[in-house]
């Protein structure tokens, strides 16, 4: 390990990470990030108290906070739908300056078979409109809710792609996320959301004709798998190109 990633590991380690909201997204998270985490996680919704019940469901030794003091986090995560999420973001604007904000959102219309966006935007992007001094990091967008219980299948961990157009924010939160059972996939500029974004669209048509949804994930073949078995790994080297 180069004393940089060792450096950001252990920056990682100290970092405070606030995920706010208490719907399907906030829960799946809440689990994934405190177990790898602990109390360094904060968790808060518009209804403290429904925040700290989610807490006590889960069995976790944590203390919902009042979103000010949530705010106050080095990365924030709002688990918001796309069409709350750019007036919360405005609201909180001058306290998200500076910070990483994950960004989760997928733009569905209200049948959830398309996206309110235009093709040559995203979500990400016209967040990062509106927060400009945040520095906004797409994770977890093809992240169906229920996959944060099983993100390993058959030893293949599902992907999440990482996309930012601040290369210390993207590689910061793919230092974070790589303590979670995910294979974290540095997936470029923000730009690139375009498309992350709608490969949702994708997986969840193929999942429906499939009957398996949300039980999908995606993972990319011909790409390393950290941390796997080595057979595991074999497999993988496989698939490197034959020089
Ligand atoms: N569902 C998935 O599998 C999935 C996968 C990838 C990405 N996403 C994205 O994740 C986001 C959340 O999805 P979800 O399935 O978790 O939705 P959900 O269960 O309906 O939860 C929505 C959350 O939004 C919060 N909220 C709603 N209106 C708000 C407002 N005006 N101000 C502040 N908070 C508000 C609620 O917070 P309170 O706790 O305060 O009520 C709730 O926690 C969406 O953007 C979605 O595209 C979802």
């Amino acid at each position: 390990m180069s004393w940089l990633i060792l450096l950001q590991t252990n920056y990682c380690m100290m970092m405070k990470v606030a995920i706010i909201g208490t719907g399907r997204m906030g829960k799946g998270l809440l689990k994934t990030f405190y177990r790898a985490y602990g109390t360094q996680v904060i968790f808060t919704g518009r209804d403290i108290a429904h925040a700290q019940s989610v807490i006590e469901e889960l069995d976790l030794s944590l203390q919902a906070v009042p979103l000010e003091e949530a705010l106050q986090a080095d990365v924030i995560i709002p688990t918001l739908w796309f069409s709350d999420l750019l007036a919360w973001a405005q609201e909180h604007r001058k306290v998200l300056e500076g910070k990483i904000v994950i960004d989760i959102s997928n733009p569905f219309n209200e049948n959830f078979d398309d996206f309110t966006t235009a093709y040559d935007t995203s979500a990400a992007e016209e967040l990062q409109k509106v927060i400009p001094d945040s520095h906004v990091v797409t994770a977890f967008k093809n992240t169906y809710w229920v996959v944060f219980d099983a993100p390993v299948l058959q030893g293949l961990k599902s992907d999440v792609y990482v996309a930012s157009n601040s290369g210390t924010a993207r590689e910061t939160v793919m230092q974070l996320l790589k303590q979670l059972p995910f294979r974290i996939l540095d997936a470029g500029l923000l730009k690139n959301s375009r498309t992350i974004e709608r490969m949702t669209l994708l997986s969840s048509e193929l999942a429906r004709k499939a009957g398996s949804h949300p039980r999908i994930a995606f993972n990319l073949w011909g790409l390393e798998h950290e941390g796997l078995p080595q057979e595991k790994q074999a497999r993988t080297n496989a698939l490197k190109p034959v020089s």
